[in-house]
């Protein structure tokens, strides 16, 4: 986004801002109602954070908060250690052993209810088979999984002994599967056969499989049995039966491993600007201190509580607050295998209703398609167990902010929309719920201990009530440490050094754009650089237009998002094919698969548009901006600069004719 456009997001987005306040019922039984707790950070930076910490069980204490001797490579709670599995199922054995851990339900209506004590003994036994298989501490080891409960089965198991996971999601591609394993050196693979979707069993196998051919290393593969009698499978050589495995270390106990503070707990990819994806790192003792404290105090989770995160764990989102965070709290979680649509489209408020849920955390594309059936499918439910909601991955718009307070929260339950992203590790800028106002539209403002501003492109302050760019001042527990074995392109991607009068320190950068109020809160108005986000899944344009070029008879593409009634935004390419080359039906089929294959169904174009030119300027740089305007039907910005300004009004032809 330009400044200009920021401007004009800005302007739709406070035409109806309101204020509501926190519920008094909520405000009384809050985790954290104090305002204080905002100065006391201040006051007591970085100690402050200790709190965090201090939710959690050390095998011994750090020395010191924070180093930040080597900035940006800040470390938390040095020397701490710790072990996060043993956080988050060994310490509630006495008290919680049998509480639920995880609820599961599967999309054809089946159930499975770990509780902690159960929980702890299978990932006792898985920890031991992957260590029968070879893992070592610090081997990282992919899971590329559906939502079933050897997902985080798996994960805590790495944790346990001190294996990195890195979690591919299960939508994407053979390809995305393969350059994450490449890029990771991992050697060791969980996947399962399929899952459900829409009643219909799915193979995914086939899919690991094909990743694992264009796999450099030599790869131990374990299999899941998830679909059983629906889809038979072979295992190929150096694969195991996921079962057959932890049957075969029945009762086994492993000791969790000691982990430093700064030892990785895993590995996140995500996409950037740049074709490749980014190995996020997290550490165990930052990174768990503070999605436990997050979870505390903001989703305002309690061990009786039953919470219900709807995200997938191969998001960010699943593993803060489905898994660690939940866990370590030694709450019920409730994990869903399914889509919100089927066997109808009360799926969510029926499981509400069964399992007494007391806090959703969702996605703003779902809320907009809730609202969009319309309300009877809540009314079929009592929706009374809620107390708190939440929403994450995008802005959410006013109307659906209401329609969400009022139609499941009953005026009832505050609603936390939490900015963050899969570098901080948790949630940044929201409303602590038993504390501040609420504001549609806009997130809040940063948690206690969270310094943020909005900055111009010389990084000076904009003051409140101006568009800018989103910044980050001071470190917190949470951050990524690096990118994985790429402290360079960490340092260029996300670090600035600004000397601005006063404040000479390293400033981090989300590459959000946003604005500040006069009461400090922040309205977040979506990306600005060449990432888009589709259903509050982040995509990068550079990787979709280089699997759209290596489509034969293409010459060039740019991939835009369009913005999106349902799913926020959506992808746009332009296509320039090469000579001799139409622009027709099967070269878009052709393109549309290309897509899929390298990412996932996830990155299909909304719309292909073939053109004989890109709109650039005099130096060649493709104008974006102006394809967006095209895309969302807007009014054009300025034009002036192009070197071949006719180009646009011909794009514009064809996409309406489209
Ligand atoms: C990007 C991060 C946070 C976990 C899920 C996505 C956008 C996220 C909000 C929000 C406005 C939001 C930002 C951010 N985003 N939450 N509450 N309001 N925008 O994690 O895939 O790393 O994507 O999602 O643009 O940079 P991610």
């Amino acid at each position: 986004m330009s400044d200009e456009e920021l401007d004009v997001e800005l302007e739709a987005r406070l035409e109806e801002q309101e204020e509501f306040e926190p519920p008094e019922a909520f405000v009384e039984q809050a985790n954290v109602s104090d305002p204080a707790i905002y100065e006391e950070f201040e006051e007591n930076w970085p100690e402050a954070w200790e709190r965090a910490a201090n939710l959690l069980d050390w095998e011994e204490e750090w020395d010191q908060v924070l180093d930040d001797s080597e900035e940006p490579f800040y470390e938390w709670f040095v020397n701490g250690k710790l072990n996060a599995s043993a956080n988050c199922l060994d310490r509630h054995l006495d008290d919680r052993g049998d509480e639920v851990a995880i609820e599961w339900i599967g999309e054809l209506g089946e159930t499975r209810t770990y509780t902690y004590e159960e929980l702890h003994r299978e990932v006792n036994e898985c920890a031991a088979a992957l260590r029968d298989l070879g893992v070592e501490e610090d081997d990282v080891v992919t899971m590329y999984m559906p939502m079933i409960p050897e997902l985080p089965v798996a994960m805590l198991a790495c944790a346990r002994i001190g294996a990195p996971h890195s979690v591919v999601f299960a939508g994407f591609s053979a390809d995305a599967l393969a350059t994450r394993m490449n890029s990771a050196d991992s050697e060791y693979l969980v996947t399962c056969d399929g899952y459900y979707r829409r009643g219909d069993p799915l193979d995914h196998i086939s899919k690991a499989n094909e990743g694992l051919e264009d796999v450099e290393q030599d790869a131990t593969t374990v299999v899941v049995d998830r679909l059983g009698d629906d889809l038979d499978h072979d295992l190929a050589e150096g694969q195991v039966d996921y079962d057959a495995l932890v049957a075969d270390h029945e009762g086994a106990e492993v000791e969790p491993v000691t982990r430093d503070a700064e030892d990785m707990l895993f590995l996140m990819y995500t996409s950037g600007t740049t074709g490749k994806p980014k190995g996020v790192k997290h550490t165990t003792g930052g990174y768990l201190s503070y999605v436990t404290w997050t979870s505390h105090a903001v989703l305002d989770i309690k061990a009786e509580d039953t919470y219900w995160c709807s995200a997938d764990i191969g998001w960010i989102t699943g593993h803060s607050y489905i898994v660690y965070g939940p866990l370590a709290l030694g709450t019920t979680s409730v994990m869903y295998e399914g889509t919100p649509d089927y066997p109808d489209k009360d799926r969510l408020w029926q499981i509400v209703d069964d399992y007494d849920v007391d806090q959703l955390y969702t996605a703003p594309t779902a809320i907009r398609a809730f609202m969009k059936w319309g309300e009877e499918y809540p009314e079929r439910h009592d929706l009374s167990s809620l107390r708190l909601l939440g929403t994450v991955g995008e802005p959410i718009n006013p109307r659906a902010w209401k329609w969400y307070y009022k139609h499941i929260g009953n005026e009832e339950c505050p609603i936390v929309d939490t900015w963050w992203q899969t570098e901080t590790g948790g949630m940044m800028v929201t409303t602590l719920p038993g504390i501040k106002n609420m504001k549609p539209g806009s997130a809040g403002p940063p948690l206690p201990g969270i310094s943020a501003d909005v900055v111009d492109n010389s990084g000076d302050p904009v003051g409140a009530g101006r568009a800018g760019y989103l910044v980050v001042n001071k470190p917190w527990p949470g951050m990524l440490r690096t990118l994985y074995k790429n402290d360079e392109r960490f340092i260029n991607e996300y670090w600035d050094e600004y000397s601005i009068p006063e404040r000479d320190e390293w400033v981090y950068f989300p590459e959000d754009g946003a604005k500040l109020d006069e009461d400090g809160y922040i309205t977040v108005l979506g990306r600005v650089d060449d990432v888009i986000n589709v259903s509050g899944h982040r995509l990068g344009t550079m990787e979709i237009e280089s699997a759209i070029v290596g489509v034969e008879g293409v010459a060039e593409a740019a991939v835009v998002g369009g913005e999106h009634e349902m799913k926020g935004e959506a992808v746009y390419a332009y296509v320039i094919t090469e000579d001799g080359y139409e622009g027709g039906a099967d070269l878009r089929d052709e393109i549309v698969g290309a897509v899929e294959e390298a990412i996932g169904p996830i990155a299909r174009p909304e719309a292909v548009v073939f053109t004989h030119e890109l709109p650039k300027t005099r130096s060649g740089k493709i104008m974006r901006r102006l394809l967006e305007d095209i895309a969302n039907e807007d009014e054009l910005g300025d034009t002036s600069t192009l070197r071949n300004p006719d180009v646009v009004s011909e794009i514009q032809q064809k996409v309406q004719g489209d």
